[in-house]
């Protein structure tokens, strides 16, 4: 079924600029998960965007237990479509619902309380590592600099499949 909205949850914000992008783009109205609930009927077809957290699509869970999902975007440090195998698994999205991964980016401005302990914990982690892969290598960078990765281009492949379906 086609969706009618765009229901996100952002830590950030740069979920929520994907959000407001993929909105641009398709026309659909898209809410916070807060405000989801004022706007749309239970059981409506949504796009869910969530920022990925340990390979866990952020209150992907709790959207799909209020709204028919019809495709799921992870937003992360990771690069556009990577993890895709990884995340389905850890977030337990069924096969043949479609799942794209977006590169977001780090402001550790806007990081508190345990999200900012769980990241600089991991930098340590990554630090203390005398032999580091090349993707280990690269995370610890962006964990290191932070930076801004929101394009529309790499809404590229979701907005592919939203153009496709009957
Ligand atoms: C505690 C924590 C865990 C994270 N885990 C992952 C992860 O497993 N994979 C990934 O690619 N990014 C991970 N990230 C990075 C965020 O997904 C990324 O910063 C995202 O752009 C945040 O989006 P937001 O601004 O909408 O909150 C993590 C960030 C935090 C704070």
């Amino acid at each position: 079924m086609k969706p009618t909205a765009i229901v996100y949850t952002s830590n950030t914000g740069f979920t929520a600029r994907y959000a407001a992008l993929l909105s641009e783009e398709t026309g659909l109205p898209a809410y916070s998960i807060k405000d989801a609930g004022k706007n749309l009927a239970k059981g409506a077809s949504v796009i869910y965007l969530g920022w990925l957290f340990a390979t866990n699509v952020k209150d992907y869970d709790k959207a799909s237990r209020k709204y028919d999902i019809c495709a799921v975007c992870g937003v992360g440090l990771c690069t556009t479509g990577s993890l895709l195998t990884e995340v389905r698994q850890t977030a337990k999205i069924p096969e043949g619902l479609p799942l794209f991964t977006v590169q977001g980016g780090m402001n550790h401005e806007k990081l508190k309380g345990l999200y900012k302990f769980m990241i600089n914990a991991l930098t340590k982690i990554l630090l203390s590592k005398t032999q580091k892969t090349d993707d280990e290598k690269a995370m610890l960078a962006l964990l290191q600099k932070g930076g801004d990765y929101v394009d529309k281009a790499n809404l590229k492949e979701l907005l592919h499949w939203y153009e496709n379906i009957a």
